[in-house]
């Protein structure tokens, strides 16, 4: 079986999806968790784009212990500075050099012609060769680039050092046939390929990323890159773990494996899908909560009497466990220890007592505390933003024939208590006027989804929103087992993230400028 390696780019390309925008301790969150998956290589984010990106890559670089560390950078020596600056602590760094190759970029783009180009990635790699003994070079739209040129450049790459060439399908226009052939071609026609290992980048334009980079790997590819549930731009990136879970299922067709931790993709997901608050359709293969349901009595009557009739794969496999223990307020810590041993968690005990304090909370407004009740507290616990503005009370008075309104209390600066209230056209907006009118922020509510986080009348609702303000956005959550508060809670999540990264913002840039 060859090894297929897995560079995840979830924390930059997945964090490029319209809306997404992760803090530090968000980025950290979710790297400790790719590490426990089993990735080979993190791609932490892009250092140039902004100095608290820079920020969050060094973090990133500092925690993560048994992953390469990668930064992306253009070909520009100022990114490759940013990039040696952000990496520092890293105990396995990568510089990720891209530039963009087809005769679209090159005209329209960056107006460069072919021996323009061919000479600024030259001296980039070059100047970035003298710092990272490890190097990815990735043709930007490599999907509709000439044949003859792409080789040209692939080959210029293997001579300067370049360790991994990255072919990208920036734009999702390929079909399978099409991309596995440009892997084959390099293949037969680079001089001294073998000495690079070859990556595939594939977007979803046109659904095809999985099936795009199962036929790099068909023809050749050594690395994949992708995202958690296939977020990122636009459409977003292949999904690891369908590519992952591809390869398990069918493992005699492509003689190709992983070294992924497959019980743990069902947390990952969850995680990535949370705290992005990028909601995973039900019929999302592999992790969409359909993906393991049977329905109509035909199928149900085959599960009962052979689970392989329907079912190509097991839940267990990617860690999806039945619950039989359901914790309430009479549990004590030691079935709650038990019960986070079983889920995966071994907390230091200041989290285990903070945990099980908000656990007894939430057993006291509520008869059964599930297991998701449970991941949604833990997910919590590291999340909490500095509090500029924090929820002290809040009263709603709703009534189908009166104009709601909202009466609150909130601590935060620069005097405390601050009281404010106000009317609003539903229970919601009335709460998001009195925040507004009590913090003095003027913000863009340019997005807000709700949902349940388990099942039963006394379910929590967990609250998603994002929040802008000129060029400034951010994402905030909150959870509560009353969905007004969970809708208060996520207002001010946003905003204090917003007020924080206000602070050190000078203009995000795009990474495929
Ligand atoms: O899609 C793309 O081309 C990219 C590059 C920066 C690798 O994300
Ligand atoms: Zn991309």
């Amino acid at each position: 079986m060859r090894k297929i390696y897995i560079f995840d780019t979830t924390l930059r390309d997945g964090e490029q999806s319209p809306g997404v925008n992760l803090n530090t301790r968000e980025k950290l969150e979710i790297a400790y968790q790719l590490e426990r998956l089993g990735i080979d290589r993190m791609e932490a984010g892009f250092p140039a784009a902004s100095p608290g990106d820079l920020a969050a890559v060094n973090a990133v670089a500092r925690a993560v212990k048994n992953v390469t560390v990668i930064g992306l950078s253009r070909s520009r020596e100022t990114d490759i500075d940013a990039v040696r600056e952000a990496l520092q602590g890293a105990q396995d760094p990568c510089i990720h050099l891209f530039l963009a190759t087809s005769p679209i970029h090159r005209q329209h783009k960056l107006r460069m012609d072919k021996g323009q180009v061919l000479e600024t990635a030259q001296a980039a790699i070059r100047y970035a060769k003298k710092y990272f003994p490890k190097l990815e070079f990735s043709l930007e739209d490599a999907g509709r680039t000439e044949l003859d040129f792409m080789a040209e450049v692939v080959g210029m790459a293997v001579r300067e050092g370049a360790n991994v060439i990255n072919i990208p399908d920036t734009v999702g226009y390929l079909n399978p046939a099409e991309y596995g052939a440009i892997f084959k071609y390099l293949k037969e026609n680079v001089p001294d390929i073998d000495r690079v290992q070859l990556s595939a980048h594939c977007h979803n334009d046109l659904g095809m990323a999985t099936a795009n980079t199962l036929a790099a790997i068909q023809n050749g590819a050594d690395q994949i890159e992708g995202t958690i549930n296939g977020i990122g731009e636009r459409a977003g990136n292949t999904a690891i773990e369908e590519v992952a879970m591809a390869l398990e299922t069918r493992s005699e067709y492509f003689g190709a494996k992983t070294s992924l931790v497959l019980s743990e993709i069902s947390r990952t997901s969850r995680l990535v899908s949370k705290l992005t608050g990028m909601v995973v359709p039900g019929n999302k293969a592999i992790v969409g909560a359909n993906a393991f349901a049977h329905e109509s009595g035909i199928h149900q009557d085959g599960m009962l009497k052979e689970k392989t009739t329907y079912e190509i794969m097991t839940p267990e496999t990617i860690g999806l466990k039945e619950s039989k223990l359901v914790l309430g307020k009479h549990s004590g810590r030691h079935a709650f220890r038990d019960k986070l041993s079983d889920l995966g968690y071994d907390l230091p005990e200041d989290e285990l007592n903070a945990a099980f304090s908000k656990f007894k909370e939430l057993a006291d407004k509520k008869k059964e505390v599930s297991d998701e009740d449970i991941l949604a507290l833990l997910e919590a616990r590291l999340l909490d933003t500095p509090e500029i503005y924090s929820l002290r009370t809040l009263y709603v008075t709703y009534g189908n024939e009166a104009t709601p309104t909202a009466k609150l209390v909130l601590s935060g600066p620069p005097q405390e208590p601050i009281v404010a209230e106000a009317e609003g056209n539903g229970s919601v907006d009335a709460i998001y006027n009195a925040i507004d009118q009590a913090t003095g922020e003027e913000v863009k509510l340019d997005d807000y989804s709700i949902k349940s986080v388990s099942q039963g009348k006394d379910a929590q609702g967990e609250v998603h929103v994002i929040l802008s303000q000129g060029i400034v956005a951010a994402a905030g959550r909150g959870l509560s087992t009353d969905i007004l508060e969970a809708s208060a809670r996520a207002y001010l999540d946003a905003l204090n993230k917003l007020i924080e990264k206000r602070k050190t913002y000078t203009g995000r840039e795009n990474a495929h400028l």
